[in-house]
């Protein structure tokens, strides 16, 4: 897995050393992870490690160990479980001792922190507040339906038997504290790593709320995300079309702030929607088509 992860197509990679490794593995699983980033091409993916929660015995050893030794190119921290503020202040401390003493800037690494406890969404506002270090939230469905106690057996994937999506509440609250703080809100895995249509279909979910990306467990859901969270060729030219119709009107003749576009008003708020389909289709590699 981790010769296989650079090369995928994913904006971010991170390397386990929570639950996808097992207590027995934890000690040997730190060093696999430093030699995986100081000798492999990550190209221009974001390169994190989650560390254990800090209710185990391994989290301050696995900072001292994988900070401490895997170089600049780690960028990110996850830490997993977030329950409060103050397990973020802790980490920030910890990370600012470690990046001292293994010669990196102060601040060179960021956090992102997991949401997926009732404790955790209940102080998620607090949380996203608590450093500077804090870059991303993001939603863990499976420890969260097991710390809700909610009777479903598989992570992630929808419940038929609610009318709705029985996240919704949560999505939308973590959301709206990322936001609120400008951090990037993440949804988290689909453990029904080979149905296709259905990944799709619940990536839709939080890409239309508003959140910036999601997990990928397979090579193949990389493509499917990359997809869903690319704008169409369409939507970049209609966001271009809107920027340039914006520019216009505010700059010359009458110098409007609220012009027509075809059979819509649009303004400074349009302008603001539309760049964010410019950045993202940019970041993505897109070009507008030609007139
Ligand atoms: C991810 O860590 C999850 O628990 O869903
Ligand atoms: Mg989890």
């Amino acid at each position: 897995m981790l010769a296989k992860a650079p090369g995928l197509g994913a904006d971010m990679v991170f390397l386990d050393l929570e639950d996808s490794v097992s207590p027995l593995e934890k000690e040997a699983a730190r060093t696999k992870v430093v030699n995986a980033i100081k000798s492999q091409d990550w190209g221009e993916a974001v390169l994190c490690v989650r560390v254990n929660a800090w209710d185990t015995q391994w989290t301050v050893y696995d900072i001292l160990e994988v900070v401490g030794n895997a170089g600049p190119r780690l960028e990110e921290i996850m830490l997993p479980k977030v329950q409060s503020a103050a397990e973020i202040v802790a980490m920030d401390l910890l990370l600012t001792q470690v990046e001292k003493k293994a010669g990196l800037p102060n601040g060179h690494i960021g956090i992102e922190a997991q949401i997926e406890t009732a404790r955790g969404l209940i102080n998620v506002e607090e949380i996203c507040a608590a450093s500077p270090r804090l870059e991303t939230i993001i939603f863990g469905p499976a420890d969260f339906a097991a710390s809700i106690e909610m009777p479903v057996l598989t992570g992630g994937v929808q419940i038929d038997e609610y009318p709705g999506d029985h996240f919704h509440y949560v999505f939308s609250k973590i959301l709206m504290a990322g936001r609120a703080n400008g951090l990037q809100v993440i949804d988290g895995p689909f453990l029904k790593i080979r149905d296709h249509d259905a990944f799709r279909d619940y990536t839709n979910r939080t890409k239309v709320l508003g959140y910036d990306g999601k997990w990928a467990l397979h090579p193949e859901q990389v493509v499917i995300l990359n997809e869903v969270f690319t704008p169409t060729q369409e939507q970049f030219d209609r966001a271009f079309d809107i920027l340039d119709a914006y520019e216009q009107a505010t700059t010359e003749g009458e110098r409007k702030g609220a012009v027509m576009f075809g059979d819509e008003m649009i303004d400074e708020a349009s302008r603001k929607m539309a760049t964010k389909f410019v950045t993202r289709g940019s970041r993505a590699g897109m070009t507008r088509s030609a007139e």
